[in-house]
């Protein structure tokens, strides 16, 4: 598949040193790349959404992890063991509703110790190195499934399209959510290579506007048209990506999603939610064991008007995701198929 894009939205430099990422809060009016070189600002990169969407968030973390271990100065390996955990521990909570974020950091821990377990009469120094490798092999692999995951996922979803058919999407789950092609926008842009010519709405996503500075922008950039509209028969399919799928087939997306899906519903439109299974959490019972983020009020009132929008000092709640029920959605398309929700129990997750 082709991508669209001659940079990827999130990457680790060659020598495994600095965290290259594109910044999102600037589109679609600047591009420009941050190289991120500490915990700390790949933590504010994540809670400010300079780097943001489920998959490109948990490779994020994984990316700063490695580097921080890489940067990190020590001949101790219990030293370096010690600033691996914290480093773990602080991106873990950089943002909570995204599985992948914690799935990521979950994967990188078990590679340190299955890593160090194979050491255990090494010298220390050779030991750290190892270590080292390893964290940032793995970081990569997670990176390259999910490329890889994209690409699958956008076979399956390009296979339900038909040529000129209309799409509604909800939020960002294209190229910069994960960190190429993209979960829900993926079938789209194989729609369009393949000469489809899709109609693509993407609607609204307030307060941060990830449909019209996110969406609009990558869509334009494929040279695909975008618009608005479902009651004129327009739709024929509502493709959105999500930030966690609980066992039960309910899922947690960007708030609004549950109101496009109600309206999908009502329109005979059959929605489909694209998730690869970094995005699956089998602990998660329901909908409602899912935490969802509140974000700050000045994202409500201030961010992005010249003066506030809002009386001063009026309360605000700002929930950056809701809960989709799954007998709203027609279909979970995940790297192993197209899965009704109610079996999204039985799935084998990748490691
Ligand atoms: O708050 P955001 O912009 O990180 O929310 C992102 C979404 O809700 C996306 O739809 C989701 O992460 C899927 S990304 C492939």
């Amino acid at each position: 598949m082709k991508s669209f894009f001659p940079y990827d939205s999130v990457e680790l430099s060659a020598n495994g040193r600095e965290v290259v990422i594109l910044d999102q809060t600037q589109l679609p009016n600047q591009e420009r790349f941050l190289h991120l070189i500490t915990a700390e600002q790949i933590f504010y990169a994540i809670t400010r959404l300079k780097v943001r969407g489920a998959p490109a968030i948990g490779i994020a973390a994984a990316f700063g992890l490695a580097m921080c271990v890489n940067r990190y100065r020590t001949r101790s390996l219990q030293a370096l063991e010690k600033e691996f955990l914290r480093v773990k521990h602080y991106l873990y909570i950089s943002r909570p509703t995204a599985v992948n974020l914690m799935w990521a950091l979950d994967r990188m821990e078990r590679c340190f110790y299955a890593t160090k377990l194979g050491l255990e009469n090494a010298d220390e120094k050779h030991a750290i190195e190892v270590i080292r490798n390893s964290l940032t092999a793995e970081a990569r692999a997670i990176k390259a499934e999910d490329v890889r995951m994209c690409e699958v996922i956008s076979e399956y979803g390009f296979s339900l399209l038909h040529p000129g058919c209309g799409i509604l999407t909800h939020c960002n789950a294209g190229h910069l959510a994960v960190s190429r092609f993209g979960t829900a926008l993926g079938p789209i842009y194989q729609a369009q290579q393949q000469g489809y010519s899709p109609r693509v709405f993407c609607d609204e996503t307030r307060p941060l506007l990830q449909g019209a500075r996110l969406t609009a922008y990558e869509l334009t950039k494929a040279g695909i048209m975008a618009a608005t509209l479902m009651a004129q028969r327009k739709i024929d399919f509502v493709y959105v990506g999500c930030d966690r799928v609980a066992a039960n087939g309910d899922v947690a997306n960007k708030i609004g999603t549950c109101g496009v899906a109600i309206l999908a519903k009502y329109y005979k439109v059959p929605l489909y939610v694209f998730a690869p299974t970094s995005t699956v959490d089998l602990d998660c019972a329901s909908g409602d064991e899912i935490v969802i983020e509140e974000r700050p009020a000045f994202e409500v009132t201030d961010m992005y008007y010249s003066k506030p929008m809002a009386p001063k000092g009026i309360k605000v709640y700002n929930p950056a995701f809701d809960i989709t029920p799954a007998s709203l959605i027609a279909g979970i398309v995940t790297e192993k198929g197209i899965i009704k929700p109610r079996e999204i129990k039985n799935i084998k997750k990748n490691r």
